[in-house]
């Protein structure tokens, strides 16, 4: 099996291969296949592509035919251009599960990665689709938000999880995302649990700080008010 970035010559070939995946996977993708572009805008994209450090659209190629597709997308605004979008991950159904999917999808993220003062990579998948999940999981991509109901098909509605990768910068250090640090929250019920001598069960303690913290804030809300008005 070949993967290879598709250039010019292949447009009618992934237009097929394209309409097709729409057409068979509407829960998985955000297009119709009456909203896939004509092949010969495909074919002006794919030629810019090549060189280019903003897009690509790989494919893998059994024999002459195209049976697996990944491409990745570059915002090219300066604020945004640390981060890619991989989009239209596909496997056509007849070689699926033969670990295409991970080898085409690996393949985006390392060219992807390539790119110089790339940072994140996002990606969406509808919340019901747990092969492809299960397969960005594994290669480290982490969930970060769900959009409730935002694909729409008929009276039918999907949620679509935003999942990103950090290939490079500052959280990318521990290769995941950061965890919120309750370390001050040990140590303060420690304190506190020194300062009662033992005479306290952390869930006392628990409660005791959780009723002060309450208070505190809504004497603060309380003050917000009077300068509010
Ligand atoms: C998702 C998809 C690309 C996976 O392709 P594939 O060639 O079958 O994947 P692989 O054989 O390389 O498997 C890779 C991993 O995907 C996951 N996976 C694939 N099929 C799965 C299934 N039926 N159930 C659960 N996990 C599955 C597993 O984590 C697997 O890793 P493992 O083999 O170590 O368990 C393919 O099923 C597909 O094209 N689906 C329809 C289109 C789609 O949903 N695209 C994603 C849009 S966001």
């Amino acid at each position: 099996m070949l993967i290879r970035a598709l250039g010019h010559d292949d447009a009618a070939t992934y237009h097929a291969l394209r309409v097709r995946s729409l057409r068979e996977h509407p829960e998985a993708f955000g297009r119709t296949p009456e909203e896939v572009d004509p092949v010969d805008a495909i074919a002006r994209r794919l030629a810019e592509n090549l060189g280019s450090d903003a897009d690509f659209l790989l494919g893998a190629f059994d024999g002459r035919a195209l049976v697996a597709a990944s491409g990745c997308h570059r915002e090219q605004g300066v604020k945004h251009r640390h981060i890619g979008y991989i989009w239209g991950v596909y496997v056509a159904p007849e070689v699926r599960r033969t670990g295409l999917g991970r080898k085409i999808f690996e393949a985006t993220v390392e060219r992807a990665r390539a790119w110089p003062d790339l940072e994140q990579l996002w990606l969406e998948v509808t919340t019901i689709n747990t092969s492809a999940r299960a397969l960005y999981r594994s290669c480290g991509f982490r969930s970060v938000a769900v959009k409730t109901a935002s694909l729409k098909l008929g009276d039918r509605y999907y949620d679509e999880e935003f999942m990103v990768l950090h290939v490079r910068g500052p959280a990318a250090l521990s290769g995941r995302p950061r965890r919120i640090d309750y370390s001050w929250l040990r140590r303060a019920l420690a304190v506190a649990a020194l300062r009662m001598r033992g005479q306290a069960s952390p869930r006392k303690l628990w409660r005791r700080w959780r009723a002060q913290r309450s208070m505190r804030s809504s004497r603060g809300s309380a003050q917000r008010t009077v300068w509010g008005g």
